[in-house]
């Protein structure tokens, strides 16, 4: 990870655009001869401090290296390299092709993983890696799982990501974070609670509602970018349908797809679906299945 005399990194004159997302820039570029994404992140956005100096402070947060190095999986989006300079960080990530988001929308058209049971389990499994390796996503959505030329899915962007308990629990001191769209009911009942009162001092989550968001990214890949609790007013009153349960599952019309997506966006956390049983229900139906 370290730079060493051999690393040659560059980023191209006039640089193509990969995309942008709330906090980073990403760049096609090359590191040692590979094609890498180089994701920009503002010097103010990359402090990393420690829980207490993030309550007594409104400086940044941002864990998203220090996470990502201590991960290791094909459904992982791999951090190559680290560059620092006076204004900015670099990320040099693995290139991917798409995002599932340009899949859904259909501006993707390339390579995808053989069947939907591979594209779900692949998710799947990156997320539960991430999860045994003591994080939380906290911003899993169609935006952030990349498509790599293999025809591999990794579930990327850590920007949000924080280390959690060994029963996966982890504390909310610094606030309900993420993509309000993906927020699973409790979470969307702690950001009203954050919003009348305006912190959040001994609260706690759990990845289960990173279960949630990827029962809704699910949801969008199986209809082609739909939102199981879409409202026909806009995406506006999505969170009103959230808090309600009122989702429209008949639209999946695989009956094991539908029941995995029903288990996944539950209500009430304790009893959604683990991705260990998300995992094994999809087993079967894997083009290789070993
Ligand atoms: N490794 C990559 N390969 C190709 N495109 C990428 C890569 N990483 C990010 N992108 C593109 O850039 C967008 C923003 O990156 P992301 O890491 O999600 O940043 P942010 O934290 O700002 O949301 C992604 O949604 C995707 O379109
Ligand atoms: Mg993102």
């Amino acid at each position: 990870m370290s730079v060493t005399a051999g690393d040659e990194t560059s980023i191209a004159s006039s640089p193509k655009l990969l995309g942008k997302g709330a906090f980073g820039i990403v760049y096609e570029g090359s590191w040692n001869g590979e094609k890498v994404a180089i994701k920009r992140i503002d010097k103010t956005e990359f402090l990393v401090l420690n829980e207490a100096a993030v309550d007594s402070s409104s400086g940044g947060q941002r864990r998203e290296e220090e996470n990502m190095k201590k991960l290791d999986h094909p459904n992982v989006l791999k951090l190559l390299h680290v560059e620092i300079d006076e204004n900015f960080k670099y990320f040099y990530l693995e290139f991917c092709e798409a995002t599932i988001g340009d899949y859904n929308k259909g501006t993707y058209t390339g390579p995808m993983p053989p069947s939907e049971a591979d594209s779900l389990h692949q998710m799947a499994s990156g997320l539960s890696y991430i999860h045994a390796m003591g994080q939380v996503h906290r911003d899993i959505k169609e935006d952030n799982v990349l498509i790599h030329k293999s025809s591999v899915l990794k579930i990327s962007d850590f920007g949000f990501s924080k280390p959690t308990t060994a029963s996966g629990s982890y504390s909310l001191k610094s606030g309900v974070k993420g993509t309000q769209n993906y927020f699973s009911p409790e979470l969307l009942r702690l950001a009203e609670e954050q919003a009348s009162f305006g912190i959040l001092a001994h609260q706690r989550s759990n990845v289960s509602s990173d279960v949630f968001a990827l029962g809704c990214v699910f949801y969008s890949y199986l209809t082609k970018g739909k939102h199981p609790f879409a409202d026909p007013r806009g995406s506006f009153f999505i969170p009103a349908n959230v808090l309600k349960g009122k989702c429209k599952l008949e639209v999946i019309t695989d009956p094991l797809f539908r029941s995995i997506v029903g288990g996944m966006i539950a209500s009430n956390p304790v009893t959604r679906w683990s991705l260990d049983a998300v995992e094994l229900q999809l087993k079967p139906r894997l083009t290789q299945n070993c």
